[in-house]
């Protein structure tokens, strides 16, 4: 299998992102992990830092690499020859916007499809909004995000993390 993408804004990236990237690198050659740069949607972590915490979580996979994704998705694909998107589903509630986005995807480059990844039950709940409140709050999220997020969390709202 050829190259996929597994695009996101990872604000953080949660251990669910971590679960549908490391499933997507068994199954093709090569997985490029796009970051989105969207600055309308004023995201906690700037796009270099999030790419460092992806990649210090996603080292042990040697077939992975990170890059920043501005503009359309479409756009970045075609300029890496990219046929596949792969994405996680977590609930049926995520299902309707993803296939919007799928189909639009479609619609603007025939050629490239998009592959649904179903979320482990574990994760099926984790959303990076819910992350950060919790950890905005002092709650503990060790169990649900990698460890250099779970730093990176705990040093920017200011909290002690184990
Ligand atoms: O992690 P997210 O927020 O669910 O990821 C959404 C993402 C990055 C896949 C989507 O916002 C996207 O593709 N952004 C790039 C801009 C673009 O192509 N928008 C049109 C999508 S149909």
């Amino acid at each position: 299998m050829p190259t996929a993408l597994c695009p996101g804004s990872f604000d953080p990236p949660t251990n669910g992102h971590i679960d549908v990237i490391e499933r997507t690198a068994r199954y093709f050659d090569d997985v490029v992990v796009g970051v989105t740069v969207n600055p309308s949607k004023k995201p906690l972590f700037s796009t270099a830092e999030r790419i460092e915490m992806l990649d210090l979580s996603l080292a042990h996979l040697d077939n992975v690499e990170l890059a920043s994704l501005d503009g359309l998705l479409v756009d970045f694909a075609a300029r890496r020859d990219i046929r596949v998107v792969v994405k996680g589903l977590r609930a049926v509630s995520d299902f309707e916007y993803e296939l919007q986005m799928a189909q639009m995807n479609s619609a603007l480059r025939p050629e490239l499809d998009t592959f649904f990844v179903v979320a482990k039950p574990e994760w099926a709940f984790l959303s990076s909004s819910l992350v950060k409140e919790v950890a905005r709050y002092g709650g503990s999220v060790e169990h649900l995000v990698p460890a250099p997020v779970a730093k990176a969390l705990a040093d920017r709202f200011g909290v002690a993390s184990s």
